[in-house]
């Protein structure tokens, strides 16, 4: 990492690489930068792997993870193998000593042509033969956005074990991350890696190295740091497969989780399923994904430092009865000052007006441009309350919701438990 922060990939045999090239192959997990936040990856092909993710973070089982891959030829060659729990197929044989590090990794024999001949079948029954794994409707997508923040739900390829899908359902999470540590890791081992955000369970998520630190010291043996995460928020999930996504018998992709690629830019893709975008609970409830924990964290308080949160709408009203509550204690706020935003810890003296707090009294003001570069600190900025200045409660000035702002709103409006003052 270099002094302004910035890292810098040097060559393909740094002791980083090789470390978590061997904790990865051991099915161990490690704390791994993407660049949207920090991940707790492991190798996905393998129940034991997995399970150590859910237990190092403390997360509820039920809850799916992301599969990382590193090139589209990873991801469709998933298709290709055989189901889990028979082989270790991207390590060579079943037997390979998962700490012979230097050993090249071998596919199992004929992936080529097992690639070719899915093209070929492809071509014949009249397609382009173009990544045939994968559903058309994606395709223009993962042009545009991969590798990059954005998350797009499949079919279960046979490898990829229950496990990684919380034990329900038949789709998967996959995302072809941007980061170049991340990818450097993942083809390094050879693996695809599930990963989810490396906070424990519950808190917000970790854009720094000290903030996986923080939260799961102790239960992981490496943390790779590669400094602050560029996006902030987590990656967009994007479902244009499962049952959701086919309302009225047509094909409409929605946004599951919004994140780093916004709903304007998918709104831009090529092909009439994108002009049907919809967003989850904003433009629709699904009685199944209400039910079914599939849904991206709807069933979990998430995003949550310990004191609590409250969201003003932008629009709201004086909400002078919630604050009459707040009287008298340090309270953190996050608000909007002239286009700026500002962090202070004040002590409100009367109920009302929480923003108008005396100048000066402002630890520290953060100012920032738009809803990207709030997305970028959100995270750290309530960990920072929280974890540093031990605030009683945390009161932030909602954002308006186009472009990164929805993806802030989601987090905030999670991290207050709903709790939004309108
Ligand atoms: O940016 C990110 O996506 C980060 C980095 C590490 O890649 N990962 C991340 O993972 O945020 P996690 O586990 O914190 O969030 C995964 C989200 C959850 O909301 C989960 O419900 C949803 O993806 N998800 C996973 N599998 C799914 C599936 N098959 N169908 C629908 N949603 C799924
Ligand atoms: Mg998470």
């Amino acid at each position: 990492q270099l002094d302004d922060g910035s890292f810098e990939a040097q060559g393909a045999d740094t002791q980083w690489i090789a470390d978590s090239r061997k904790e990865l192959r051991l099915n161990r997990c490690i704390g791994l930068p993407t660049e949207t936040v920090y991940g707790l990856a492991a190798n996905a092909l393998d129940e034991d792997a997995v399970r150590s993710i859910y237990a190092a973070k403390s997360r509820p089982s039920d809850n799916p993870l992301i599969v990382h891959v590193s090139s589209m030829r990873m991801l469709r060659a998933l298709y290709h193998l055989p189901a889990s729990g028979t082989t270790r197929p991207f390590l060579g044989t079943a037997n390979a000593a998962p700490e012979d590090a230097g050993a090249g990794l071998a596919e199992p024999e004929g992936m080529d042509a097992r690639l070719r001949e899915a093209e070929d079948r492809d071509r014949a029954q009249g397609g382009d033969g173009v990544w045939p794994e994968i559903p058309r409707v994606y395709h223009e997508a993962i042009r545009r956005f991969w590798p990059g923040p954005l998350t797009i739900v499949l079919p279960r390829p046979p490898c990829i074990p229950m496990i990684v899908l919380g034990g329900h359902g038949d789709t998967v999470a996959f995302r072809f991350p941007a980061h170049p540590v991340a990818r450097a890791a993942i083809s390094a081992c050879g693996l695809p890696l599930a990963a989810p955000s490396a906070n424990a369970s519950g808190r917000p998520s970790p854009t720094t190295a000290a903030h996986v630190l923080h939260d799961l010291r102790g239960r992981l043996p490496l943390i790779v740091d590669a400094g602050t995460c560029d996006v902030g928020v987590e990656s967009t999930v994007l479902d244009a497969f499962s049952p959701n996504s086919r309302a009225g018998g047509q094909l409409s992709p929605c946004i599951l989780r919004p994140g780093g690629v916004t709903l304007e830019q998918l709104a831009l893709l090529e092909g009439a399923a994108w002009r049907r975008l919809r967003v989850y609970r904003r433009d629709f409830v699904s009685a199944e994904l209400e039910l079914n924990p599939t849904t991206p964290g709807m069933k979990y308080r998430h995003y949550a430092p310990s004191a609590p949160v409250h969201v003003l709408v932008p629009q709201a009203a004086r909400p002078d009865a919630e604050m009459a509550q707040l009287v008298q204690q340090q309270i953190g706020v996050l608000a909007g000052e002239r286009g700026a935003r500002r962090i202070g810890v004040v002590a409100v003296a009367a109920a009302g007006r929480p923003f108008d707090a005396p100048p000066g009294c402002a630890l520290c003001v953060h100012r920032v441009a738009d809803a990207r570069e709030l997305a970028h600190c959100i995270f750290a900025l309530l960990r920072s309350l929280d974890e540093t200045e031990h605030v009683d409660a945390i009161l932030v000035q909602g954002v308006g919701e186009a472009n990164e702002g929805m993806a802030v709103m989601n987090r905030l409006t999670k991290a207050a438990s709903f709790h939004v003052l309108c």
